[in-house]
């Protein structure tokens, strides 16, 4: 009687590693079985992990002019920012003033972006801001968190060192 047929059990390990044999026995020895066996083929090994590159969502201000966004037939306001030390930005398209700031390379401190560590706090000297959700860090009269405003008038404002 012809020794019975083998197969592996397809587990993805080394053909010599895998230990996982069932045989084929029952009469069948002549007559293929009715079902195809893996192919004794070792899979390729896996590469190094693929890590996607976490990006903010922002939408970046523009350092120059361009050409008005419509929204339902009216252009976001255009607001100029005034920093204490003399420097000058605008706030059009952005989605909250840090990320207008640093669209124009003006550094400023953050963390979490989104309210809780106030390292984005900034001194308030004149204007108004407006939160679409009150942030949870704590803020002192007349300190605003950058990264979670956007301007509702022309504003004066002095960063942190
Ligand atoms: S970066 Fe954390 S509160 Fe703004």
């Amino acid at each position: 009687m012809p020794a019975p047929a083998q197969g592996h059990y397809r587990s993805g390990l080394a053909p010599e590693q895998d230990t996982t044999t069932f045989e084929l026995d029952g009469g069948l020895t002549d007559a293929q079985p009715d079902f195809e066996l893996e192919a004794l083929v070792a899979e390729p090994a896996l590469g190094p992990a693929q890590t996607e590159l976490w990006l903010p969502d922002t939408d970046p201000e523009h350092p120059q002019p361009s050409p008005q966004l419509e929204l339902d037939g009216m252009a976001p306001p255009l607001y100029h920012i005034r920093l204490d030390d003399g420097r000058e930005a605008r706030f059009q398209h952005a989605a909250n003033l840090l990320s207008s700031l640093e669209a124009q390379n003006i550094d400023v401190h953050f963390q979490c972006r989104e309210g809780y560590c106030g390292s984005c706090r900034a001194q308030l000297l004149d204007g108004e801001v407006h939160y679409a959700e009150e942030p949870m860090a704590w803020l002192n009269e007349g300190e605003i968190l950058l990264c979670c405003c956007i301007p509702r008038s022309n504003l004066h404002i002095r960063l942190q060192d």
